[in-house]
């Protein structure tokens, strides 16, 4: 049983209302605290993208991990033991990431982005605590950053970059695909490149991991979105931040490792709920 949407909400929404309701409903719950926070954490995952057209890793039959194994593509020792195969299949994921287009999510999160960054741009009074807005990515797609997302935080950095195995020295190629497999080093005579992803059994980016806690530890709100919250650290990061006093919630197409004890958790699919969100929190 619906109940009926108030006249200011009512749209020419071509899905009909009773989508709409169900929606509004199970956003419903995030918005005071979404309007209201000042300090703001987002963790995304690969189910932000999916609705792009990018497979996630672990959906059963359509994620990664149903159709590849990941011991022999995704770590040190398989680019060890068959750097052309894992040089080939990166490269071939680097092109289907760059012909996909970010989504619905994508954009709801730079809306609120800028939102929260809005808060109190212009004060200067100490009292006025200006907004602050982290986005965490496990994804390694860049369609946050094609979509506006600004100061996003790779935290399995990303398919578009890779690096010499000799100097560390990094390289983005162009759209082209590669035409060598693995793909010479153009800053060492006989290194070759790796991609520039975080595999099994490496360490995260210092740099970013640092930057993460400290958002982490600071904020007043922390949503953790389309992702199956089991790869550490990021799945800890929600702990954390209740931990830290934060309101912590999640919006993912299924129950996850976090959903029991989360304070809010929204089973929906981002391009869904984050658009409905960001509306009923800062205006169409
Ligand atoms: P997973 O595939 O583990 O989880 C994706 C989650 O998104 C699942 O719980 C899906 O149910 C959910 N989902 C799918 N479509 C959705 C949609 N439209 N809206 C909302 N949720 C949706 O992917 P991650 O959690 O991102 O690491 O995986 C974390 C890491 O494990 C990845 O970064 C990768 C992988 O191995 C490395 O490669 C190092």
């Amino acid at each position: 049983m619906y109940r009926p949407i108030p006249s200011t909400m009512q749209s020419a929404n071509p899905l009909g209302y009773d989508r709409l309701v169900s929606i509004l409903d199970l956003i419903q719950p995030l918005v005071e605290p979404l309007r209201t926070a000042r300090r703001v954490v987002v963790l995304t995952g690969a189910g932000v993208s999916a609705e792009s057209g990018i497979p996630t890793f672990r959906d059963a039959m359509t994620g990664l991990w149903a159709k590849y194994d990941p011991s022999q593509l995704a770590t040190p020792q398989a680019f060890k033991q068959d750097p052309a195969t894992v040089t080939r299949w990166y490269d071939e994921r680097r092109r289907r990431c760059a012909a996909c287009t970010p989504n619905a999510a994508h954009l709801a999160l730079v809306k609120i982005q800028q939102a929260i960054e809005s808060h109190n741009k212009d004060s200067i009074s100490d009292d006025d605590e200006p907004g602050r807005f982290t986005l965490l990515t496990q994804n390694v797609d860049r369609l946050h950053q094609r979509a506006g997302s600004r100061n996003v935080i790779e935290l399995h950095g990303s398919l578009h970059v890779w690096r010499c195995t000799a100097t560390d020295q990094e390289f983005e190629p162009g759209p082209e695909p590669f035409s060598q497999f693995p793909r010479p080093s153009p800053y060492d005579p006989v290194a070759i490149l790796r991609p520039g992803v975080v595999w099994f059994g490496e360490q995260l980016p210092e740099a970013a991991l640092a930057a993460a806690h400290e958002a982490i530890e600071a904020c007043d709100l922390f949503l953790s979105i389309g992702t199956s919250a089991v790869v550490q650290p990021a799945a800890s990061f929600a702990h954390i931040a209740a931990r830290s006093g934060a309101v912590t919630a999640e919006i993912n197409r299924e129950p996850t490792a976090i959903s029991r004890w989360v304070n809010w958790s929204v089973i929906a699919k981002a391009g869904d709920a984050l658009p409905a969100l960001a509306d009923e929190a800062f205006g169409a």
